[in-house]
């Protein structure tokens, strides 16, 4: 707005100021809402009010303006620049928020729009509160050349400092290529809109010209593909409502920083409850699937469960959920899915979501079944060994509260892995279902008596007698508890009540690690 004289009275002030505040509100021009309307998705501003407390949104840098005179940029000088930073509240609790506005400069991101999120980032970091970054943006701003890259190198740089400080969020709502999806990439959870938002290094044209590969964005880097086969994402929303009203739940079970424990949320569950149905959860036959959710939610308060990853690695399952008001991180196998098998996706995305929990000092509880490492070639040469060394890793690094039930299988390497004793679990319980074994009985009968069987008149019985007999020997958890590597058997039913009790018991664990710069976890 060009004025012809300088302000003077109060009065021509505060117009002034109104004015301005009114054309960073509407820096986009109608046509640009418009169009971005009509894709289903929000302006900048609109997220931000749905995503907070009615009325809570304190912005910030209104008047930052970039200072570009490249390519007649300094024709084209909106107030706020591309993004629209801030903090406000989600249910009464601080957090700090950008917004990437495509209808400016197509949100692409020059040096004032990083300088603008760097500012929103270190806020975060000094007062100790999540931040939430909305991401649709055509990338770095082409008109800045070196200084846009720079610009997102300062965000990265932010990210990973406050990587395990603060609950990073991601919500990508529109495009996010090139290096810019590296941002969202370190923070910990990075949610997407299915058909309106994608992620990729490269798109479809670049592709099509080097690889000759044809593929459109949504199957490139849209929703699904992050959600299903990449592993990059961790929800997938149908519309931006649900996704920002996802965001807000999520947080309900983070804690504001490092220092901090998630808030306690008291139902009218009963802690003391039992459960008769979970005694008939695990079917006779060990080779018969059920469904490992079931468990969980019979367990957790009010059968609360939030997802995390559900469409990635399905034979693993994560989320959050609540045991007596307590915020507790669930990993559990799922032996309806190659019957609860670990492999390289899987570990993967529990270990992460392992770390995650025990930087945000949210308890773990794992629920065990499962048969062991899958087998093959696909797996050994991708490297199932470092990528389940992260597991192994990450349960033995974590310092909060571990609680472990295994509800059936518990074989070899695997038995390790999950949440055992030795990797510094705190309690661990077995169903009386529980098999804690190097192997299943076929397997190990098949090694260890081939001679005896092969010299025996009546091969067969014989197998079948040994298989028995080894059956007998080692499928229960008697020996683990024996040694104390199972702290107790417990009925099925008393599940809720036990992992209540030893959460309180629990909460006063301390667990001070070695000194040393940082771990080298097999990344
Ligand atoms: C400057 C940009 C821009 C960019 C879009 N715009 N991307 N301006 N720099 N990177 C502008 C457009 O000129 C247009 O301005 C407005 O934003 C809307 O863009 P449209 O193309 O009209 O929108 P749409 O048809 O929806 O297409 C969206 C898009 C496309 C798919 C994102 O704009 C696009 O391909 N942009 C370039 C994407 C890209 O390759 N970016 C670099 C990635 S590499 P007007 O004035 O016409 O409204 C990268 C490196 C990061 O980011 C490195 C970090 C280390």
């Amino acid at each position: 707005m060009m004025r012809d004289h300088a302000p003077e009275t109060y009065a021509e002030k505060l117009a002034q100021l109104q004015e301005l505040k009114y054309e960073a509100i509407h820096a986009g021009s109608e046509a640009a809402v418009e169009k971005q309307h009509a894709k289903g998705k929000y302006t900048a501003r609109e997220r931000i009010e749905k995503l907070l407390d009615p009325g809570s949104f304190q912005e910030l840098d209104v008047f930052v303006r970039h200072r570009t005179t490249d390519f007649g940029m300094e024709r084209n000088r909106p107030y706020g620049d591309a993004v629209v930073t801030g903090h406000g509240l989600i249910d009464g609790r601080r957090v700090c928020v950008f917004s990437q506005d495509f209808t400016v400069f197509g949100g692409s991101l020059g040096e004032v729009m990083s300088e603008k999120i760097c500012k929103v980032m270190d806020l975060a970091e000094k007062i100790g509160c999540p931040v939430i970054g909305i991401n649709d943006s055509g990338g770095a701003r082409i008109q800045e050349g070196v200084v846009a890259l720079g610009g997102y190198g300062d965000v990265f740089f932010r990210n990973v400092h406050a990587s395990g400080v603060i609950p990073q969020i991601s919500l990508i709502m529109g495009p996010c290529a090139g290096g810019a999806v590296y941002s969202p990439a370190i923070t910990d959870f990075i949610f997407m809109v299915k058909e309106t938002s994608h992620m990729f290094i490269t798109g479809p044209e670049v592709i099509r010209t080097v690889t000759g590969e044809d593929v459109d964005m949504e199957h490139l880097g849209g929703a699904l593909a992050h959600n299903t086969k990449s592993g990059v994402a961790h929800f997938a929303s149908e519309d931006e409502d649900q996704c920002l009203a996802d965001a807000r739940y999520l947080l309900s079970f983070l804690p504001q920083n490092n220092l901090e424990s998630p808030p306690r949320v008291l139902s009218a569950d009963d802690p003391a409850r039992a459960d008769p149905e979970l005694d008939q959860l695990v079917p006779d036959n060990p080779n018969k699937p059920y469904d490992m959710r079931e468990v969980v939610h019979r367990v957790l308060d009010d059968g609360e469960f939030l997802e995390v990853q559900e469409l990635f690695a399905p034979n693993i399952i994560c989320g959050f959920g609540r045991l007596d008001g307590i915020a507790v991180g669930v990993v559990g196998n799922q032996p309806s899915q190659l019957a609860g098998v670990l492999d390289i996706e899987s570990s993967e995305k529990a270990s992460r979501f392992i770390r995650t929990c025990d930087a945000f000092n949210i308890p773990i509880v794992t629920f065990c079944d499962v048969p062991g490492f899958l087998p093959g070639t696909a797996q050994e040469w991708n490297g199932i060994i470092r990528h389940g060394a992260k597991l192994l890793y990450a349960y033995a690094e974590a310092t909060v509260p571990k609680l472990t039930v295994i509800t059936r299988k518990s074989y070899g390497g695997a038995y390790d892995v999950m949440g055992s004793k030795h990797l510094g679990a705190d309690m661990n319980f077995a169903w009386p279902t529980a098999e804690v074994a190097v192997m299943g009985a076929e397997g190990a009968v098949n090694i260890i008596y081939r001679r005896d069987i092969a010299g025996s008149p009546t091969p067969e019985e014989r197998r079948a007698k040994l298989i028995d007999d080894y059956k007998a020997h080692f499928a229960n958890p008697y020996i683990a508890a024996e040694r104390g590597y199972i702290d107790d058997v417990i009925i099925p039913h008393e599940t809720r009540p036990k992992l209540i009790e030893a959460l309180h018991m629990l909460a006063t664990k301390r667990q001070p690690g070695p000194r040393r710069k940082h771990g080298n976890i097999p990344l």
